[in-house]
């Protein structure tokens, strides 16, 4: 396989920004592809190399890229200008249409990022409830934002995982285990927090689910407290289904985070819970937040048009395509007597390099994580561009295929008989 030309391009792009990436995921080994452009479940790189995309942008394209309806949407909102410094009706049809499938949220407010989002939020709570303190879950991501840069560890004594992030900035950061309700409970007691921020269903290390009850009991022990729950679901919101984890897992937060999907593959975050606490924000409250470029409306049109497409019939073929691929990947890996774990729900997977199943952050940092990235390179050359990090989830979109799925699965068969010098015949799959 030829990639030079994405090679070329590292080489220049490494003496003008760090690590030559706009987003430190993006430095794969031994250089990122180049991407020229992208149609359905398909990427092509700059060398003419085509992949089956199971990045997904991260996320944002559960259509799959370049979808005909958001093109249009979009051409149409560019020949009337796209950025105007006021508010435009597409934000009360985005507003209403969230506010719709997620009745949690009563207000909203429109933000560029998932990283603005998550901020804001927390913010908002801090100054709703009056308290500094805020938990946070171990290897939870919630954006490149001081608060939440915390590295995994004690929930005593927190550590920024960033060099640049002050002590007094993270000092309020707690972190507690996901799927552990006692350690929650505890932390909730003793330093009763203003708020627990929460992926419902974690997807910065993998996919990691949340136990039977779990989520139930966060939303219990917390009302307890007097602790607001704020659910981020910038990767989980319009994924897993209409109403996102908290419609999935039947809980209702007091803050909701969102991004991605709701802006169709364009910048945008949103944050929005309880009118109450929604009512703090500036300017009908005291809680400061602004954005030039919040409520865009390129995003907001792009948002409309992605989930004027979805439909539960649309989730329910997208779901079982996640289903199948994770079906044949477990045959495959028992066939091949590799013990490694899958996981996932939904659109959502990942293999886990560890043999025990990953029920939180230190689980997941069994993982080999070298083994991980050779077989997302052998993949690669196989045709199937997967995330580059064992901490990253992949994403189907509505654009695949079940011959996508069968051939991914080929693709890893012959992927894992190199990772492990294997000796089979991998024709038959
Ligand atoms: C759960 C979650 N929250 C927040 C963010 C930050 O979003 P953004 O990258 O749009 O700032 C991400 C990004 O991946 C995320 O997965």
């Amino acid at each position: 396989m030829q990639t030079d030309g994405s090679e070329r391009l590292y080489k220049k792009a490494l003496k003008l920004m760090p690590g030559g990436v706009s987003s430190p995921v993006r430095a794969i080994d031994p250089y990122p592809l180049y991407v020229h452009k992208a149609s359905d479940s398909r990427i092509w790189d700059v060398d003419g190399n085509v992949y089956i995309d199971y990045c997904m942008g991260y996320g944002p394209l559960i259509l799959g890229h370049a979808h005909p309806a958001v093109q249009e949407a979009v051409t149409q909102r560019l020949k009337l200008g796209w950025d105007y410094g006021t508010p435009i009706e597409a934000e009360i049809a985005l507003a209403e249409r969230i506010q719709k499938d997620l009745p949690s949220i009563e207000m909203l407010r429109f933000v560029s990022t998932g990283t603005e989002a998550t901020m804001s939020a927390i913010r908002a709570a801090r100054g709703f409830t009056g308290k500094d303190i805020i938990v946070k879950i171990e290897g939870g991501y919630h954006g490149a934002h001081d608060a939440v840069l915390v590295k995994a560890g004690s929930a005593a004594i927190s550590t920024a995982s960033s060099l640049g992030v002050p002590a007094e900035a993270i000092k309020n950061t707690l972190q507690v285990p996901f799927n552990d309700i006692d350690a929650l409970s505890d932390v909730l007691e003793k330093a009763e927090p203003g708020c627990l921020i929460i992926e419902p269903v974690m997807g910065n290390i993998g996919p990691v689910l949340p136990e039977t009850t779990y989520l139930t009991e966060v939303r219990k022990v917390t009302e307890e407290n007097d602790t607001l729950l704020i659910f981020d679901e910038v990767i989980t919101g319009f994924r897993l289904c209409t109403g996102g984890a908290q419609c999935l897992y039947n809980v209702t937060p007091d803050l909701t985070t969102l991004g991605k999907i709701v802006g169709g593959g364009f910048p945008i975050g949103i944050f929005g819970g309880k009118k109450e606490i929604m009512e703090c924000v500036a300017p009908s409250g005291g809680v400061f937040n602004a954005g030039t470029f919040s409520g865009h409306p390129v995003s907001l049109t792009a948002g409309i048009a992605t989930l004027n497409v979805l439909n539960e019939e649309g989730y329910k073929r997208v779901n079982g395509l996640g289903d199948l691929l994770r079906r044949m990947l477990v045959d495959l890996l028992e066939e091949l007597d590799i013990r490694v774990t899958v996981q996932g729900i939904g659109t959502l997977f990942q293999i886990f390099f560890t043999e025990k199943p990953v029920k939180n952050y230190q689980d997941a940092l069994t993982s080999d994580v070298d083994a991980y990235k050779k077989l997302a390179a052998f993949m690669r050359e196989e045709g199937i561009f997967l995330a580059p990090s064992q901490f990253e989830t992949n994403f189907i979109s509505l654009a695949h295929s079940n011959e996508d799925v069968e051939y991914t699965i080929r693709a890893y068969a012959n992927a894992f008989k190199r990772l492990c010098n294997l000796d089979v015949d991998t024709a038959g799959y």
